[in-house]
């Protein structure tokens, strides 16, 4: 991320960046650890995708330059948030390695959540019915169908979300920030 220029570093709150394909379970398990940490005092913000598209992102599509703009979006406003302690949970599919490592680089304290289930489990789950249109040729660009997710080699935690239950991976997340479940 551009650095503000004139302003201090100043930056103590964490930023969590939840990726994977759409249905795997990121704003599932990013709200239910909001709650989580909102009930602990915690001062905490989500910036979900479907959130961020309607509002921040408005009017962008899904090829690279747009998701890539909608990424880096994303990690100038956690930035922003994190600057004052907040801590931030994201929640996109953020499908481009390249991009993640540029923007949670430009982070101070950046963790990377690989929230991950199987093309096959995430078709048959398809929450919001886009994988059905998708297959049928229906969505251009469809992330895992006719749109690359390129995974985190080497995330910071990795859930396998088709053998973990929320709970588990609620308390996995706590865990690894070290809050103690
Ligand atoms: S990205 O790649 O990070 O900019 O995507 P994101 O902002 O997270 O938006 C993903 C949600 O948009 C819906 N949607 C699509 N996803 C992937 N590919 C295409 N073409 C597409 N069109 C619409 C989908 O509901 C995603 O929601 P999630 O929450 O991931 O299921």
């Amino acid at each position: 991320m551009t650095a503000i220029l004139g302003r201090p570093e100043v930056g103590t709150g964490r930023v969590v960046w939840f990726t994977g394909l759409s249905g795997a379970g990121k704003s599932t398990l990013a709200s239910a650890l909001y709650a989580e940490l909102v009930a602990r005092g915690e001062r905490v913000e989500l910036l979900d995708g479907d959130a961020v598209r309607e509002n921040l992102s408005k009017g962008l599509g899904f090829t690279r330059a747009d998701r890539d703009t909608n990424v880096r979006r994303i990690g100038f406003v956690a930035g922003l948030l994190a600057r004052h302690g907040v801590t931030v949970l994201v929640s996109a599919i953020s499908p481009y390695a390249d991009t993640r490592r540029e923007v949670l680089g430009g982070l101070p304290n950046a963790t990377e959540v690989f929230v991950d289930a199987p093309l096959e489990v995430v078709t048959q789950r398809d929450v919001k019915g886009l994988y059905l249109k998708a297959l049928a040729g229906e969505i251009p660009h469809f992330t895992g169908v006719s749109d690359p997710y390129e995974a985190p080699e080497a995330p910071d935690l990795h859930l396998r979300t088709d053998r973990i239950s929320v709970e588990d991976g609620v308390r996995r997340l706590l865990d690894h920030l070290g809050y103690g479940a």
